[in-house]
């Protein structure tokens, strides 16, 4: 096709010319004299993409279902109690990886479009008077429904209830996009993937871990050692500038210059660049008298919104059109949303004309598809949320 394709995919998302530009380098030695010099600042730099100061930050090979993984088992046991819910593809996946690695699991479904459900964990945790339950999970995003979880309301949960448990966070579609406050909500582990917010191609996984953490895991003798998972052994490399395997050096500099680019924006303003580009999608999506899958409003997620079409329309015959006729990539429903939702990303290193193009091109796989709404509606009503926004500096380049 002639001119761009578009990603409009919650990921992997655009990856901006600076970042791939910073990883066209000639093979590196990662055992050099000098690469401490890169490690050690880019891992105490990455800590402010979480809002962590006591915290800290390893990075390994791998993507976000890796970091599940990794985060459970370097902290859990087998039949260990776990809290956690459902209530997207996700969260299904998470709950599902936790009963398959042997936890007792307490697994709340709740309606697809819903968000973590604070009164069922507050039933379950008021329950809990022997304080069992060894670790409390969220997702902070449900990238299949566009939802959005409440985590510092989970963490005042557990305080008032002095409940020890370990706080567990998937921050993969939503950490450096939206708030997320590792210190002030005393968050354990929490998981964030290159491809979403860091605009990175797919392939490193971001962990951030509480000090409390690491701590347990410096002091654990039997668990996840000499694993390809084990935090234990990273931290320790990493504190000498290395890693204890090889690491994805060529995905490192990409990461250094991603991490360049949240900190020069100021993380503050990447999470209002994506309140504004998701409020304009989802006037769109009013205009054109489509609703979301997540069931309230609050909760709409900043990074991706799921669109219902109408009855008459599969929404898999919209993505098709879409990206045949017009080459824009749209999220596909998943599970059970499958055929009833498209799915907008609008995450990571994108601007409102962006977001603009996505929306027009959506108007035009609509309208060939013949879907009622009358054409620029959207984009009006996200023209008129942009125009209006008070921060229009968008200097990304
Ligand atoms: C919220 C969430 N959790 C977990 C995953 C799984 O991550 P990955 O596909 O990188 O393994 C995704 C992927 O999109 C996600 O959006």
């Amino acid at each position: 096709m002639i001119g761009n394709r578009t990603l409009a995919v919650p990921g992997p998302t655009n990856v901006p010319n600076r970042i791939s530009q910073s990883m066209y380098i000639p093979t590196e030695d990662h055992r050099a004299p000098d690469l401490p010099g890169f490690v050690k600042p880019l891992m105490e730099d990455l800590k402010q993409v979480f809002k962590t100061e006591t915290g800290s930050v390893v990075v390994f090979p791998g993507t976000g279902t890796g970091g599940w993984q990794a985060g459970l088992e370097n902290l859990l046991f087998p039949k260990d109690r776990v809290l956690v819910s459902q209530f997207g593809q996700f969260s299904k996946l998470w709950v599902q990886m936790c009963k398959d690695m042997g936890f007792t699991v307490h697994d709340v479904a709740v309606e697809w479009g819903e968000a973590t459900p604070i009164d069922q964990y507050r039933d379950i945790l008021e329950g809990d008077v022997y304080k069992d339950i060894k670790a409390v999970m969220v997702c902070q995003n449900e990238t299949a429904t566009g939802v959005t979880s409440n985590v510092r309301e989970v963490r005042e949960l557990l305080d008032e209830l002095d409940h020890p448990a370990l706080l567990m966070v998937d921050g993969i579609s939503s950490i450096g996009c939206i708030e997320y406050l590792h210190d002030e909500w005393r968050v354990d582990v929490a998981i964030a993937g290159s491809q979403k917010g860091f605009m990175m191609p797919t392939g490193l996984v971001v962990v951030a871990l509480s000090e409390r953490v690491c701590k347990i895991i410096a002091g654990n003798k039997w668990q996840a050692k000499f694993k390809y998972y084990d935090f234990g052994t990273m931290l320790s490399a990493n504190e000498t500038g290395y890693f204890p395997y090889t690491p994805a050096m060529t995905l490192m500099r990409g990461l250094r210059t991603a991490t360049d680019m949240l900190l020069e924006e100021g993380i503050e303003n990447v999470w209002a660049r994506h309140t504004k580009l998701a409020t304009g999608v989802r006037a769109a999506v009013d205009a054109w008298g489509l609703t979301l899958a997540a069931k309230n409003p609050e909760t709409a997620s900043d990074t991706v919104s799921s669109i219902k079409v109408d009855r008459q329309t599969d929404a898999n015959d919209v993505i098709l059109h879409a990206y045949n006729k017009y080459g824009i990539s749209l999220g596909a429903g998943l599970g059970p949303l499958n055929g009833s939702v498209f799915r907008i990303g609008h995450l990571g290193w994108l601007n409102e004309t962006m977001i603009l193009g996505v929306l027009g091109g959506v108007e035009l796989a609509m309208r060939d598809l013949n879907v009622p709404f009358k054409a620029g509606v959207g984009v009006g009503a996200a023209v008129s949320v942009f125009s209006q926004a008070e921060d229009n500096v968008v200097n990304l380049f």
